[in-house]
């Protein structure tokens, strides 16, 4: 098949059915309309002439609060978002998704994250946690040991993608919280020879389990760090592996794989092929979570992410905040034609969520084809980046405040601990907030110092930031992101655009060791610059 054939395949694969698309809804005709309102872009004027706005817009779920009136909407877009939500069947996909049913279907199975988060749920799904939770346990209490015969003192994780980024940033995210046992976990996440060197730098191997997390165990970057990793430890003085001592974990759906590997059965942590990679911090891929700080605050993580998806499935849509925040996203991108949407933690602890947001929404809904295979007559997915919101207030605020693209920004800020500190990053959050909605018209005579104002925002404030609040806020923003897809009408659990780009690069790993990069189909940019960076005077692979 010619490369461009290979490249442009989904975009050749007919339609298999003809579905009526959102954009036909009654619904949606009367927000294009709404959208062309300039009044709405107003915002000053909107809270001039709305006495409650204020406190009718803010909306408290849990240890969560949002404030959503500094956006561009008003009761009447409200009311038009929340019909093309009842239109594309809102409530039956929600319904769908928390039994199990079938929600993936290019993948033709269920998204069981919701069921792996319930206290009380499905009997294969409460094995596998018990089984990950003892043998969490088993370590913490000595009841094994490395391989080396030591006790357990850091973690590595050996994973990318979903694997990697919902595990950092929830460590990440609760390093104040008091536990009896912490043990350091350390990431090893693409192939770069410096992160190895850092990563050893920073353990003892022998006193050091590695979690290899990988629901596919095809992963080439996770199968080549192992690879690497378990080369290195498997040549160490004393490395005797038995029933009770092993260095490796193995948190995947691909058992077989796993044992290939030669993972000791018992230290296989199943979980199921329907928990998506961004979606399954909840499941054995937060082994390394749950070694950090104990079973119990693992535990209150998934009753906070379960409370939250109580509240998804039970409230009407009006004030349902997952709903709520996804309405008002896709009316910026769809509506408002915003291309961007920035989210920004006031708090050092969170500060990888960007990260984990950006994969969360970007590989979930950046499509371009329906759920039916069907062209989509618009965009999706918006541009989502984001950084400690102190830090980006020093590098690209700027841009938010004077630039002439509109982005929607998203604060996040926590009440708790009341220290001065803490005080500190509030009061810059709520100034940048108030700054972008007022701007500086009437400030002086130099128009360089104007500020046109205007400019959205949501400010979420959680109470504190515990491991429920942090279940909550995640659950909070998965659950955003599965009403943007039913809305939208794409799959919310695969990526087969990522799946192409590692075709490709496999495709060029194996023309390379063959010798046979002339046969490669490619273009020719491409071609010129694998010979110039890869390929030795003679023409071999370097
Ligand atoms: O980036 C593509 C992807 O498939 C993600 O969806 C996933 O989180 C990541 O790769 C890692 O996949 P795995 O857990 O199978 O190694």
């Amino acid at each position: 098949m010619a490369f461009f054939s290979l490249l442009g395949l989904m975009e050749h694969i007919q339609p298999s059915v003809t579905a009526e698309p959102p954009s036909r809804h009654q619904a949606w005709t009367r927000l294009q309309k709404l959208a062309s309102d300039p009044g709405l872009r107003q915002l000053q004027t909107l809270f001039a002439h709305d006495a409650d706005r204020a406190s009718r817009y803010t909306f408290r779920q849990g240890t969560l609060m949002a404030d959503l009136s500094k956006n561009w909407i008003n009761d009447q877009v409200l009311k038009a978002l929340i019909d093309l939500a009842a239109s594309c069947r809102l409530e039956e996909k929600i319904r769908q998704l928390h039994q199990g049913e079938v929600v993936n279907p290019t993948e033709n199975r269920p998204a069981t994250h919701v069921l792996q988060r319930r206290r009380h749920t499905r009997a294969d799904i409460e094995d596998q946690r018990r089984h990950f939770y003892a043998v969490a346990e088993n370590y913490q209490q000595q009841h094994w040991l490395t391989a080396f015969g030591e006790p357990v003192e850091s973690i590595v994780n050996i994973g990318i993608g979903g694997s990697f980024l919902g595990p950092q940033l929830v460590i990440e995210a609760l390093t104040d919280l008091q536990t009896s046992s912490r043990y350091p976990v350390h990431f090893l996440s693409s192939v770069d020879d410096s992160l190895h060197k850092q990563v050893f730098s920073q353990i003892n191997p022998r006193r050091c389990v590695f979690c290899i997390s990988s629901k596919s165990l095809g992963t080439s970057e996770t199968l080549r760090n192992t690879e690497a990793v378990m080369q290195r430890i498997r040549a160490l003085p004393g490395y005797q592996p038995d029933a009770r001592r092993q260095s490796f974990v193995a948190a995947t759906a691909n058992h077989e794989a796993a044992c290939a590997l030669g993972i000791a059965e018992t230290h296989i942590l199943p979980f199921a092929n329907s928990i998506g990679g961004r979606f399954s911090l909840w499941s054995a891929i937060g082994f390394p979570i749950l070694m950090s700080i104990g079973a119990d605050a693992f535990s209150r993580l998934l009753r906070g992410a379960e409370s939250l998806d109580e509240h998804f499935a039970s409230a009407p849509f009006a004030n349902n905040l997952p709903v709520l925040m996804a309405l008002l996203s896709i009316w910026y991108r769809s509506f408002m034609g915003l291309p961007a949407y920035a989210v920004l933690p006031y708090d050092a602890r969170l500060k990888h969520l960007p990260a984990w947001l950006q994969q969360l929404m970007m590989e979930s809904v950046g499509k371009g084809r329906d759920i039916h295979g069907n062209p989509l007559p618009y965009s999706t997915s918006p541009w989502v980046f984001g950084e400690h919101g102190q830090l980006s207030q020093h590098a690209f605020f700027q841009a938010f405040h004077q630039g002439n693209d509109v982005i929607p920004v998203d604060f996040i800020g926590v009440r708790q601990p009341a220290t001065g500190n803490q005080r500190f990053l509030l009061i810059n959050m709520l100034a940048q907030s108030a700054t972008l909605m007022n701007g500086s018209q009437t400030q002086d005579n130099n128009p360089h110092a104007r500020c046109p104002g205007n400019r959205p925002s949501t400010v979420l404030l959680l109470d504190d930031l515990s491991p429920h609040s942090l279940g909550q806020l995640l659950a909070l923003y998965e659950n955003m992101v599965f009403t943007q897809s039913v809305i939208w009408n794409v799959n919310c659990f695969d990526q087969p655009g990522v799946e192409l780009g590692k075709r490709m690069a496999r495709q060029i790993d194996q023309h390379l060791s063959a010798g046979t990069l002339k046969e490669l189909d490619t273009d020719d940019s491409t071609r010129a610059l694998l010979q110039n960076i890869l390929l030795d005077h003679n023409g071999h692979a370097e």
